[in-house]
């Protein structure tokens, strides 16, 4: 493992992208494609282009976060992405059956992200915003190798555990020289609706102080909220609407991440249909 971290240089972006960042995890279910989504459906409304490539080969489900479905076209032998929410999307999920497992091994994972990364017309974007599957697996190191990427933004749950995970996810993108832009607490606390009592169900602070420890940007956090839990079923995320408190919160954290990656003004605001 240590041997492949080390081989290839990365090849490079596909054209017409500014920056490119992975939003990684050490583990699955902790809200790695939730705050992905969420927060650059916010970006969309700040004028800034997005791309998401879904490239969790294990559990491909961005297309039901953003609602977006529909047939995959070719243009002059390019795939064109499907648009949910102002984001361009290309999902493994478009190319699987529904309920399909995902059985392949490293060099089949690594031709399907390459392809959905090259064989798409990604076209002028701001972002590219990479969902990574959880952990440090075959995927996350091929996509860390294909292509310069501009950092990584890691989302962890502030328990113990799942922050023991997150220090080995940051010690792979280390190891990559891929820079780590910092660290999202998703499922924070929950607000009890009818008293406003606040519960830390998964503790509270773990993540701002690992980030800490290690030496990392804290991006903020988010709270275990319903509304997020239906917004990603339904296919409209909360983050759309930037001024509610939940959109806010991803808005925040995508403020914090553009300051990591030095993002300028948005160039084209005008001509951006927005939703
Ligand atoms: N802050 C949150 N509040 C409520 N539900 C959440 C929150 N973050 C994630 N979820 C829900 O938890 C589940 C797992 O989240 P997901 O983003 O798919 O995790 P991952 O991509 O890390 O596997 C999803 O059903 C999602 O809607
Ligand atoms: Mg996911």
């Amino acid at each position: 493992m240590a041997q492949a971290m080390n081989v290839d240089a990365p090849g490079s972006s596909p054209e017409g992208i500014r920056e490119s960042i992975a939003v990684a995890s050490g583990k699955g279910g902790v809200g790695k494609s939730t705050v992905g989504v969420n927060r650059w459906v916010g970006s969309r409304k700040m004028g800034r282009r997005g791309g998401l490539p879904d490239a969790d080969v294990y559990g491909p489900n961005v297309p039901i976060m953003l609602g977006a479905s529909g047939d995959l076209v070719t243009v002059d032998g390019a795939i064109s992405p499907l648009e949910a929410h102002g984001i361009k999307l290309m999902s493994l999920g478009f190319m699987l059956e529904e309920g399909t497992p995902v059985i392949w091994r490293g060099p089949m994972i690594a031709g399907a992200l390459k392809q959905m990364l090259n064989d798409v017309a990604w076209g002028e974007l701001d972002y590219l915003v990479l969902d990574l599957p959880p952990g440090t697996g075959d995927a996350s190191l091929t996509l860390a190798q294909m292509m310069p990427l501009s950092g990584a933004v890691i989302v962890s749950t502030p328990q113990e555990v799942a922050l023991q995970d997150v220090k080995r996810s940051i010690a792979m993108f280390e190891r990559l020289s891929v820079p780590v832009l910092g660290l999202v607490e998703n499922m924070s606390y929950y607000v009890h609706q009818p008293t406003g009592d606040r519960v830390e169900i998964f503790g509270h602070g773990g993540a701002r102080k690992a980030a800490d420890d290690l030496g990392i940007k804290f991006l903020g956090e988010v709270p275990l909220d319903p509304a997020i839990r239906e917004g990603g079923d339904k296919g409209s995320p909360v983050g759309a609407d930037a001024a509610s408190t939940l959109g806010a919160a991803f808005a925040e954290i995508a403020g914090r991440v553009e300051e990591s990656v030095g993002a300028g003004e948005p160039e084209v605001e005008d001509d951006l249909p927005m939703l």
